[in-house]
């Protein structure tokens, strides 16, 4: 049976994992998949998750089926975390998802569900999986614009031109902060503008928010989620604590939808339950419950946000000593909008040959479309990087 079925080409950006873990050279960079690393290049658990862990491991008394949502306490604190008070408690459903992925995908079913052959607005570009997951699930997805690939800049009057077009009722797909791969997001009034369309074209707002803490902080992360959350009646909201909590492979994320009224929230929570079961039963329970403990415990809450905050910080460092380095290597090309950009992602600018040559001449990686993890950058590797980037421009 299965000799029917073709070789597929790697993910576009996992498949760069395997790729630099088999090159044998000493000085390769990987900057192709999102984790963040240390200045030493490490990926560590943290500090507040080990001792979170550490907690699970001495009370934990067992390992009996939670059901379809997950842990409610766990629930109840990424709704805090997410929405703070913007929206009331008894129209919100939060579910424990597998990931910020498995939390999109439950998403796209429960839309379909709710519309058959709804119509998701993504920007243009997007989350390089956006498509495959979502699209694959059967939403018709269409590009709006955002990105302005020559100049570096957020098309913020385009995009407002094409939301004000969309037909009434159509879902529309945000990045909360830190887009992915751009690195630029609306400012607040440019969210309040966004928002103002939203609201009067009554679109339904689908916001993936995987990267809380690494722009600004955690309140300020979720700005056009609760500014929102105050003004629409329906919206669908994705987390992920792979990067916050640096659980990646743990895979812990919600999704969370607010119903217009109470009545909704039953019919919304047997929906998604229905829908889990359907298609993995049921969430992985670790990461969540070390999430939980961590934001239940004012001390462990403290040293996570902390954390969160070296990360951001270590990350925009080196987005400024790179730019840097590549002003003095390359004082003909403009770099400058590597500073503009927010979270672990920025696009380069250069095309896929170049891409190319990087990884095949210099072993640098990332991906195809120049989108660089700008935390595979450590100040060891930052001069050969600049170097390496100015041989092949
Ligand atoms: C990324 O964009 O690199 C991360 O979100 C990891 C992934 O799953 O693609």
């Amino acid at each position: 049976m299965f000799e029917s079925l073709q070789t597929l080409p790697a993910d576009a950006i996992l498949g760069l994992i395997a790729e630099h873990a088999n090159d044998p050279r000493p000085e390769k960079i990987d900057l192709g998949v999102g984790v963040y690393r240390t200045a030493e290049g490490q990926t560590p658990v943290l500090s507040s998750v080990k001792k979170a862990e550490r907690r699970l491991l001495e009370t934990q008394t067992s390992k009996a089926y939670l059901g379809t949502a997950g842990a409610p306490d766990f629930n109840a604190v990424m709704q805090t975390l997410t929405f703070a008070d913007s929206a009331p408690p008894e129209r919100l459903v939060t579910l424990q998802s597998a990931g910020g992925s498995g939390a999109l995908r439950v998403a796209a079913g429960l839309i379909l569900r709710a519309r058959e052959g709804a119509k998701v607005w993504v920007s243009e570009p997007t989350w390089a999986n956006h498509v495959p997951l979502l699209g694959g699930a059967g939403l018709d997805l269409t590009p709006y614009p955002y990105y302005d690939s020559e100049r570096h800049v957020l098309e913020v009057d385009r995009m407002l031109e094409a939301l004000r077009a969309i037909p009434r009722g159509d879902v529309i797909l945000f990045h909360a902060c830190c887009h992915n791969p751009s690195g630029l997001d609306p400012g607040e009034d440019e969210w309040r503008a966004i928002t103002e369309i939203v609201v009067e074209r009554e679109l339904m707002p689908f916001i993936d928010m995987a990267y809380q803490g690494f722009a600004t902080g955690i309140d300020e992360d979720a700005f056009v989620i609760r500014h929102m959350a105050e003004r629409v009646p329906e919206m669908v909201v994705c987390n992920s604590c792979s990067k916050n909590f640096g659980l990646y492979r743990d895979r812990v994320g919600t999704i969370s939808v607010l119903c217009g009224d109470a009545s909704a929230v039953k019919v919304l929570a047997s929906n998604a339950s229905n829908y889990v079961r359907t298609l993995y039963s049921m969430p992985p329970d670790h990461g969540a419950a070390v999430v939980s403990i961590i934001l239940d415990d004012p001390g462990l809450k403290a040293e996570w946000l902390g954390e969160v905050a070296d990360m951001r910080e270590r990350v925009n460092e080196m987005s400024e000593l790179f730019s840097g380095k590549l002003a003095e290597r390359a004082p003909d090309h403009d770099f400058s909008h590597l500073v503009r950009t927010r979270g672990m992602f920025c696009f380069l600018g250069i095309s896929a040959e170049q891409v190319g040559r990087l990884k095949k001449d210099f072993g640098v990686y990332m991906v195809d479309s120049s989108r660089i993890n700008v935390a595979g950058i450590t100040p060891a590797n930052v001069d050969y990087l600049a170097d390496s980037i100015a041989a092949i421009l």
